[in-house]
């Protein structure tokens, strides 16, 4: 057979015969033309319906016998993370590494789909009603954790599967308690009940204890203000979690004690960070674990306890400050975190690869943050077509970090230490004005926003809300089991609702959320009068937990 090149230059040149009249021998060769179109396409019928059958008898064929047989859920959240992002991290790291323009993330190999993230109540989501989506399969509203828009309880994969003798984990970079690992493990009316969220994550609610390993921030909501933390009553939930047989981890020296999952004792709390884990940009690694350790550890201790079950293990995965990069419009913070999820992301395939139980990643966001974007408008003069990642790879602190240090200063010379320390060293902007050097001086508790704009407007980088967005997100889909991976184009490849995501797992796990919502529907899920303060807390813009130690 010719090659497609010879074939179609072959109908080109009898075309152009065409229209010169109809001489015998190109009647002939226009019949066998017409023959070998006609062979050609009942071959394509034959072979899209053979296919077509082949295809469903495979998937259903599997699905049946998949339901009873063990597997691993690794369901991962990238918060607040947008396509721009992917784009702007690609380019950074080519840049910043003198990399091929064909280099990409681990992420992008793994590209199937696009999700639509609107909730019951805006066709702009926020974290809570995001992952209620992916938690409960369904819609709900700004703020839900784990509750339908009627505020009733809903059952969660992560608790269904528990209850089916999966063990489960919850990994993240914010607090623990915060709404994405909140709306797997608890139930409340609003993502600002953290004192609740926190009790039922340690399973006092009537299922009973449904996480066995979690790794975050997020020790304020554990304990009382009298031990450092911020809870409204004088509880101690991590006192009460050893005595419910909880290892309990809250530093650097006894996480290292867990050799990255091999000594870990299950049910696990870990809680790595008073507050949210610092940027990784700013991570000093000696007191703060990378996300990709923590994953390993999740990984390892998952798998050598679910070694000789006949189930696997949940593990839910969250590149949690993403977010809080787009909410701060820092470039330079959150490409660093989307590279640490990338780095946690790849660990995470390696070593599905290499497990024999049949184990899926879905790799996701809630919804995108900032309205990033690659390019910028800094004159009314038409722009030139490009942005600008030297800046991003000279800013070596985020602009949480900056803030803070230059509130905190209490020396002699102000202007010097923000002309060196601050511009120069710590976001590497060396063409600064006096009259910025003058507005920091004056806006010394709160200079955030100023100096990100000015790394923002270096490297050309635009933001257009500090809020979120309702642009689509990418789905990303692996698994080390072919089959597998076929069911996951089939039922998220394409551009899909959020809920979609959710009812998959179902699915293919084969459990029923609604039985788990019935078990449920007594829990305490509304706020009590001393969890009111929170909630305005949670009404400041500019509220956040940093680390508190
Ligand atoms: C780390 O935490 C453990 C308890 O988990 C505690 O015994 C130890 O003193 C802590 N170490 C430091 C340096 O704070
Ligand atoms: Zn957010």
């Amino acid at each position: 057979m010719g090659s497609i090149a010879e074939y179609e230059s072959d109908i080109e040149r009898q075309g152009l015969l065409e229209g010169e009249g109809t001489p015998s021998s190109v009647l002939d060769a226009k019949a066998s033309r017409k023959t070998r179109q006609r062979r050609f396409i009942h071959f394509s019928v034959i072979s899209i319906i053979i296919y077509v059958i082949l295809f469903r008898f495979v998937v259903h064929g599997n699905f049946t016998k998949k339901s009873s047989g063990k597997k691993n859920v690794i369901f991962m959240v990238t918060d607040g993370m947008g396509p721009a992002s992917l784009s702007l991290a690609r380019s950074f790291r080519q840049h910043r590494d003198g990399l091929a323009i064909e280099d990409i993330l681990e992420l992008d190999k793994h590209l199937i789909g696009a999700s639509r993230t609107r909730s019951s109540d805006s066709l702009v989501t926020d974290s809570a009603a995001g992952a209620t989506a992916f938690s409960c399969g369904l819609k709900s509203y700004n703020g839900a954790v784990g509750v339908n828009p009627e505020k009733i309880p809903c059952g969660t994969i992560l608790e269904a599967l528990s209850q089916e003798g999966y063990l489960t984990g919850l990994v993240v970079t914010t607090r623990i308690t915060d709404a994405t690992p909140a709306a797997f493990s608890a139930h409340a009316d609003w993502r600002w009940q953290e004192d609740l969220i926190a009790e039922h994550q340690l399973g006092h609610y009537p299922l009973g204890r449904s996480v066995d390993l979690i790794i975050g921030g997020g020790r304020c909501h554990f304990l009382p203000t009298s031990k450092g933390g911020c809870r409204a009553d004088d509880l101690d939930l991590t006192e009460v979690a050893q005595e419910e047989g909880w290892s309990y981890v809250a530093n650097r020296t006894s996480f290292d004690d867990l050799e990255l999952g091999k000594n870990v004792q299950l049910p696990l709390l870990a809680l790595i960070a008073g507050g949210d884990v610092p940027y990784d940009i700013d991570r000093d690694s000696s007191v703060y674990p990378s996300l990709e350790e923590q994953v390993k550890t999740a990984l390892t201790a998952l798998t050598k306890a679910t070694e000789d079950s006949e189930q696997g293990f949940f593990l839910m995965i969250e590149g949690s400050r993403i977010d809080h990069a787009g909410h701060h419009n820092d470039p330079a913070a959150q490409v660093r975190e989307v590279l640490a999820y990338d780095k946690a992301y790849k660990y995470v395939i390696d070593f599905v690869k290499n497990l024999d139980t049949e184990t899926i990643v879905v790799s996701t966001s809630d919804h995108e943050t900032g309205g990033l974007v690659t390019a910028r408008q800094l004159t009314p003069a038409y722009p030139d077509y490009m942005w600008v990642p030297q800046a991003l790879v000279d800013a070596k602190h985020s602009g949480e970090y900056t803030r803070a240090k230059v509130a905190r200063y209490s020396g002699v010379d102000l202007e010097e230490f923000v002309k060196t320390e601050v511009l120069e060293k710590d976001l590497g902007i060396k063409d600064y004005t006096s009259d910025d050097v003058k507005f920091i001086i004056e806006n010394k508790q709160n200079c955030q926003d100023y100096v990100l704009d000015m790394v923002s407007k270096r490297s050309q980088t635009g933001w257009t809300t500090h809020g979120h967005s309702a642009v689509d997100v990418n789905i990303y889909g692996y698994s080390n089991k072919q089959s597998t991976m076929l069911e996951l184009y089939q039922y998220l490849g394409g551009n899909h609702e959020n809920i979609e995501i959710g009812k998959f797992m179902e699915t293919f796990t084969g459990v029923n959320l609604g039985q788990i919502t019935k078990i449920i529907h007594n829990t305490r899920h509304s706020a009590s009068a001393s969890e009111e303060k929170f909630k305005l807390l949670a009404e400041d813009p500019y509220h956040h937990y940093g680390p508190l130690e």
